[in-house]
């Protein structure tokens, strides 16, 4: 399999480290693309028809995509442990957390396009401000629930992670640990763990 990535999204983040929580690292080449909107990367187009990183080509040749996609399929290649419970309340529970953790890295992700890549005199400010709010939304969720997070580690948390590390990354003026205390603790530790040592973004 081939995935086409770029190091500084938290999706492909997310992609990384459960490849490597998977111990599916044999499994996966993994290729740097640079590709934006308006300049699509022609090898991510051929497999992803929105043209979006992370893409991940299986061996049969078919693009799968988006990140969630992604870290559902992985999740089947490996023996164990299973990143997703199989039904009931615990699947539902997971699934939610990690959509809040998507939700979170969306709202980031397309606050830094608009502050860093729209002329100044184009950006909208109350639009930008919305984005920041959804952050803190989903800051402020994870947060209600990191006490009781313990050792687990499921998609839900590996999104958290990396939720909490591209602010680190590209807001590290937001401050978040200090008002989100618990969230902050749960990641100090986690954020130990080899996969997430080893994923980091370029500085
Ligand atoms: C970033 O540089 O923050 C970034 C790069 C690619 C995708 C998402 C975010």
């Amino acid at each position: 399999m081939k995935l086409l990535y770029a190091p500084a999204s938290p999706f492909v983040r997310k992609v990384l480290v459960f490849i490597k929580e998977l111990g599916l690292e044999d499994k996966v080449e993994l290729i740097k693309v640079s590709s934006t909107v308006i300049d699509p990367n022609a090898e991510l187009a051929a497999s992803n028809p929105v043209a979006k990183i992370p893409t991940l080509v299986m061996d049969n040749g078919k693009g799968l995509f988006d990140s969630r996609v992604i870290t559902a399929y992985l999740d089947t290649l490996a023996s164990s442990p299973s990143f997703y419970p199989a039904a009931g309340e615990a699947r539902w529970d997971v699934l939610r957390m990690e959509a809040t953790a998507d939700g979170l890295m969306d709202a980031a992700v397309n606050n830094r396009y608009e502050r860093g890549l729209r002329p100044a005199d184009k950006q909208w400010d109350a639009w930008s401000d919305g984005q920041v709010k959804k952050v803190h939304g989903a800051l402020k969720a994870l947060d209600s629930e990191a006490a009781a997070f313990g050792d687990r580690i499921d998609a839900g948390i590996v999104g958290a992670a990396c939720a909490c590390d591209y602010l680190d990354f590209r807001y590290p003026d937001i401050g978040w640990r200090e008002s989100y205390p618990a969230l902050g603790a749960w990641y100090a530790k986690f954020s130990e763990r080899k996969s997430m040592q080893e994923t980091q973004p370029p500085s």
